[in-house]
């Protein structure tokens, strides 16, 4: 029986080995092959003596069940964003202010800015057991089984430095482009809707609540950022990013240390003239102060470290040709005129459509089928034609005129009011129900796992559901007999569906799809109705824009949703089928029913998320100063409230101030 421990530890030592080898050396030194028949004789040898199966082993990176929803992680240390430097005087101002600080000359590490998903790994004893999300920077989700199907990051630390009994590490998680493109030819073969780039590739894979989905992912991890480390101090980020390696995480290779605005300028354009050769996407280059002390001494703003700044780099342009122009209907019946374009590579990924906006910008640009055109793509951003090469107008070519009639309902199109946009006015057009749902259900709004694009499609011809409401009446013997849908398919979208109905008054009322009500205006009306559904449905225009960030074009498109006897049908139709609202929970008890009223412009919050912040720890938001008030938060400008405040000797506090009453 020993024998069979030892030769359990000796391939999964082999195997880690060669993980390191591959995605911290970047040398690998067995083949895929080779790696693969370790792998496999690993797993045979385990399911023969299950008792010897240890946590650490690399088999055991998949072997999670789904979860049903993310739980929450509070982080030790804040995970921080970064301002940004948009151009070379923003990055020279930054330099003067270092230099002012700290009194003297700055030395600066310089790392590629990646354009993924930050995530934070925790390690106790040398051993993987928790990773998340970044979330707000404070609280974030806990996808620790999804990261455990990473291969490059270690389960099971390394010695060859010392290891902390605690050790926090931050890290960014993407996908490289050939691994991109690969996975979405995949896709195109099984029928399943392709990825728009790398970071919503990476994003999405990570936010799987099946981990074996993730594990079909190619993602990878650079490491760049310690969090909290017990008794092992650091003096700089340069010696924190060289331990790295030693523990076996991968860091980024063009990282590069250098001093003053010379090095700032020198890396930046050596990071964009090799931008196209890196075979992951970045949008910028992050410069931090190198000593730890020195970053001590110039501190953080509440949600940015004052050490350290991000220079942006500029979208990466291609040109290709048109080679149609085709459109497509959304869920509000917008008609969006799309460019088809010759594939082609935009730094690393391959585009073939662009958006055009609408005939306005088309008529701007004047851009024709058939033009040689500059493409654009930054980071998250849909593709984008910039301007037309005249100069390469074929002859004869024909400015273009979107088509009148719905490419999907073939009913006629038109324009509303002012509006640049032409829209296909059928409420019962199938591109627009389809639109419609496909929206209700993603992730941002009801969040029905398994509902994806192709099953909504198919349940939708074959007449299953035409609105929101219609899901909630679904059944496992409505859809069991479905195409290509089988028995266990069934039950799984029925449970999602049933899980779904417990949502949030924000959520639901994203997904209803009102115009221009997003994600943020959701959360906004939410809480100023105290998450009472009713009173959003009764509320009047007068009431609705006096609401901070609401104007009369979102009033009006909300009265006019409610005044909708339709809509209410349907809304009524959910609630009758189980959909019901929870109450928020509480962050903390720290601000125990204590005012706040808040004044003047903020610099790092909105009010509304000043307001959720204060309400989440149990505060309470006013909106005039009394003698009841405890505190006034303060930004810049305050209005008459600050005078008022002062007269009645209330506490004034800056948004610093109110994170470290809530952080205690
Ligand atoms: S350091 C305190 N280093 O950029 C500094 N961030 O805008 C916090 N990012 O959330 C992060 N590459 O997702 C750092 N080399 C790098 C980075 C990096 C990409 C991302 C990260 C962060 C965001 C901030």
């Amino acid at each position: 029986m020993k024998d069979i421990k030892d030769k359990i530890q000796t391939l999964i030592e082999k195997i880690n080995y060669h993980n390191i080898q591959y995605y911290v050396h970047d040398n690998p030194i067995i083949s895929d092959y080779e790696y693969d028949v370790l792998f496999k004789k690993l797993q045979s040898l385990e399911s023969k003596y299950p008792k010897n199966i240890s946590q650490n082993s690399p088999t055991q990176r998949i072997g999670a069940e789904p979860l049903s929803k993310f739980n929450q992680v509070t982080h030790r240390i804040p995970l921080l964003s970064l301002s940004n430097a948009m151009n070379s005087g923003e990055l020279e101002l930054f330099n003067t202010q270092m230099e002012k600080g700290l009194n003297q000359s700055v030395e600066y590490v310089g790392e590629p800015k990646l354009d993924g998903l930050a995530v934070e790994l925790i390690y106790e004893k040398g051993q993987f057991i928790k990773g998340s999300t970044r979330g707000d920077g404070y609280i974030g989700e806990d996808i620790t089984e999804n990261l455990k199907t990473i291969r490059a990051i270690p389960l099971c630390l390394n010695n060859d430095y010392p290891v902390p009994s605690i050790l926090e590490v931050r890290g960014e998680v993407f996908i490289n482009h050939t691994d991109f493109e690969n996975l979405n030819k995949q896709r195109i073969k099984f029928g399943d809707s392709i990825f728009a780039n790398p970071r919503n590739c990476a994003a999405g894979s990570l936010r799987q609540l099946d981990p074996k989905i993730t594990a079909t992912r190619p993602l990878r991890i650079y490491c760049y950022a310690p969090g909290y480390i017990e008794n092992i101090k650091f003096n700089s980020q340069l010696e924190f990013l060289n331990v790295l390696p030693k523990w076996g995480f991968p860091v980024n290779p063009e990282i590069q240390v250098g001093i003053g605005m010379k090095f700032l300028n020198e890396y930046y354009q050596h990071i964009e003239s090799m931008r196209d050769n890196l075979t992951y996407d970045i949008d910028g280059v992050v410069f931090k102060i190198n000593s730890y002390q020195d970053q001590t001494i110039l501190g953080t703003r509440s949600r940015s470290p004052r050490w350290a700044i991000a220079a942006k780099l500029k979208a990466v342009q291609t040109t290709t040709v048109i080679d149609n122009i085709i459109t497509n209907v959304g869920r509000t019946g917008a008609i969006t005129p799309v460019a088809q374009l010759k594939p082609i590579n935009v730094g690393g990924v391959i585009v073939s459509n662009a958006t055009l906006h609408n005939q306005d910008e088309i008529n701007k640009k004047d851009v024709r089928i058939g033009d040689t055109v500059i493409v654009q793509r930054a980071g998250d951003v849909i593709p984008e034609i910039v301007k037309v090469v005249i100069e390469k107008r074929i002859l004869n070519s024909q400015p273009y005129s979107i088509p009148t009639t719905c490419p999907s309902c073939e009913s006629l199109c038109s324009k509303k009011d002012d509006e640049a946009i032409l829209r296909c006015f059928n409420n019962y057009c199938n591109a627009q129900i389809e639109g419609r749902i496909k929206h209700c259900v993603s992730k941002n709004c009801m969040n029905i796992d398994g509902l994806g694009e192709k099953i909504v499609k198919l349940l939708i011809d074959n007449k299953l559901i035409s609105d929101l409401s219609d899901i909630f009446q679904l059944t496992h013997d409505k859809i069991s007999n479905l195409d290509r849908m089988g028995d266990k398919s069934a039950s799984n979208i029925i449970d999602s569906i049933n899980k779904s109905k417990n949502t949030t008054m924000a959520r639901f009322v994203h997904g209803l799809g009102i115009r221009n009500v997003g994600n943020h205006l959701s959360k906004i009306l939410e809480q100023h109705f105290n998450y009472n559904f009713e009173n959003l449905i009764k509320a009047q225009f007068e009431e609705l824009i006096l609401i901070d960030e609401i104007g009369d074009i979102v009033a009006e498109s909300i009265v006019n949703y409610f005044k909708d006897e339709n809509n209410l049908i349907i809304i009524n139709r959910c609630f009758d089928l189980g959909v019901n609202f929870s109450t928020p929970q509480k962050q903390s008890n720290i601000l125990s029913k204590q005012i706040f009223v808040i004044t003047g412009t903020l610099s790092e919050l909105t009010r509304t998320e000043a307001k959720t912040l204060i309400e989440k720890n149990d505060g309470i938001v006013s909106s005039s100063v009394s003698k009841k008030t405890n505190f006034l938060l303060c930004g810049d400008n305050p209005g008459s409230k600050y005078n008022k405040a002062q007269k009645l000797n209330i506490k004034i506090i800056n948004e610093l101030e109110l994170q470290n009453l809530i952080n205690g």
